[in-house]
């Protein structure tokens, strides 16, 4: 059950807008997906069952030690109604500190993460000391609250554990006095002994529950955001033109990244998208793949608005080359492969082939075989953007999102490469962000963005007549280049 509800909250995690894992930290979306489930998992194996235990149990010997001997029963009722009441008081207190709690163990979980992930960066500006005081610092806050909130837990399990020296107290003074013969206060004791394990153990499954309870209200949150919004379930585009009709976005209702945007790129043309870095670009080819949804204005993908159709249906026409690939921790061949999952084995050699992946992977000891390390940090840069590129070719979609995916090549590579793409690219609707405005020349328009506005757009020949901004550029450029 734990399993399925795992895959299901990260299905759910997979189905909303990029603009989630914005706002959230790795450190909030690690501890729900992992800790949160095995809670229930702990719960429901361990928990109930000594829950249900306890309560029949101890029910049932306190039951027996009032016929016994009903005055030390009462005084065993006296530790009861001290104990129970402090849990009360506990229950209160998670109520107000337990959010803040899981806040801070995210906190850590992020703070260990971003470590270990730029281990790299701290250990080359020597940046260990004061990330570390970071940590500390998050680890004296979780001390803090932990202190304040494991106070009453603590003196419920002090009055548990007092029950069997009372009650022998009590049992002794009423044995010296006569009125106790000596085998009903052996039987008495022993009834005590049971009952106190019973509270003592039950102290165990309230802290499984009482975090069961919170990690349910955060679940509920994370279900409470909804995925992107769709009318259409099955999605069947026949064309492939791409219009933006006065577009406006901003991340997380922040200042505005794009502004009135419209262009109309033809099915079976190639865009490119130039301008300074911060410029927009990214985000134009994101919101083409509906990581995200335009603030203002609309985009159309077939005279479809692309709102009105299932992100996931949408991506089967859109393949992505990003300026950063990741690749998953598994063999070079399934991750080729995942470009579409039908392929066959000589498809997806092909695929390396004419991405000019083939010869460095046959190289590797384990050929396609081998594994990747996660985010497949074992390969350079050019060679993890070879595979992507090979994953692009034999999804073959109809869009292609280039983001400066010649950028992490080498002069000799990018030649190689670009003879690849422009086999990928045939007949299809291409965007491409490049730096190096020579490959772009051919292009059906450019479209200049500055500052999330279009400057210049036309074709090189009208952008170069203009003699604007991208005049400018291109002259910048030749002058670099000699
Ligand atoms: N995920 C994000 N969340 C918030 N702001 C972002 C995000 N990605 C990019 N931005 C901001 O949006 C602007 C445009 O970024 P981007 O489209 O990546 O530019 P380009 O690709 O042209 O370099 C930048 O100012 C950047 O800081
Ligand atoms: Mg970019």
């Amino acid at each position: 059950m734990c399993g399925e509800m795992r895959l299901d909250l990260a299905n759910h995690f997979r189905s909303l807008s990029l603009g989630y894992f914005n706002q959230n930290s790795s450190g909030y979306l690690l501890s729900t997906l992992t800790k949160d489930l095995s809670n229930f998992e702990l719960v429901i194996t361990h928990a109930l069952p000594s829950i249900v235990k306890t309560v029949v149990m101890a029910t049932l010997v306190l039951i027996g030690t009032f016929f016994i001997n009903w005055k030390l029963a009462l005084a065993e009722c006296v530790v009861l109604a001290v104990a129970f009441p402090i849990l009360a008081w506990d229950n209160r207190l998670v109520e107000r500190h337990g959010a803040k709690k899981r806040q801070l163990n995210a906190k850590m979980i992020s703070i260990v993460l971003e470590y270990i992930k730029g281990m790299k960066v701290f250990k080359s500006h020597n940046m260990t000391s004061t990330h570390f005081s970071r940590m500390s610092d998050t680890l004296d806050a979780i001390r803090k609250t932990n202190v304040k909130m494991s106070v009453p837990t603590s003196m419920y399990a002090i009055i548990a554990n007092f029950l069997l020296p009372l009650v022998l107290l009590a049992g002794s003074y009423l044995f010296l006095g006569g009125t106790i013969t000596p085998d009903r206060l052996i039987a008495f004791m022993l009834m005590s002994l049971a009952l106190s394990a019973l509270l003592i153990s039950f102290e165990h499954s309230y802290n499984l529950l009482k975090d069961l309870k919170l990690a349910a209200v955060n679940l509920e949150k994370a279900y409470d955001t909804k995925p992107l919004p769709y009318q259409e379930e099955n999605v069947t585009l026949t064309h492939f033109d791409v219009a933006f009709d006065h577009v406006d976005f901003s991340y997380n209702h922040q200042a505005d990244v794009l502004h009135d945007i419209s262009f109309h790129a033809k099915e079976g043309s190639t865009t490119a998208l130039i301008g300074p870095s911060g410029s927009g670009k990214s985000t134009v080819a994101s919101l083409i793949a509906r990581f995200w949804d335009v603030t203002q204005g609309c985009i159309r993908i077939g005279g479809r608005d692309v709102r009105e159709l299932n992100p996931d249906g949408l991506l089967h026409y859109i393949s992505e080359v990003f300026q950063e690939n990741t690749l998953l921790a598994d063999t070079i061949y399934n991750n080729i492969k995942a470009g579409r999952d039908s392929a066959t084995e000589e498809e997806v050699i092909a695929a390396a082939k004419a991405a000019h992946c083939h010869e460095f992977i046959k190289k590797l000891p384990e050929g396609y075989h081998t594994h990747l390390s996660e985010g497949g940090n074992t390969l350079s840069g050019g060679e993890k953007q070879r595979i992507a590129i090979a994953r692009a070719i034999l999804k073959d979609a109809p869009i292609l999102l280039l983001d400066e995916s010649t950028a992490s090549l080498d002069a000799d590579n990018e030649a190689k490469i670009n003879q690849a793409l422009d086999r990928l690219m045939k007949g299809k609707t291409v965007f491409v962000i490049a730096h190096r405005l020579n490959t772009i020349q051919n292009a059906g328009q450019i479209i200049l963005l500055n500052q999330g506005r279009i400057e210049e757009m036309g074709t090189h020949a009208e952008l170069l007549k203009k003699h604007g901004h991208y005049f400018e550029m291109v002259q910048e450029q030749e002058k670099a280049k000699a």
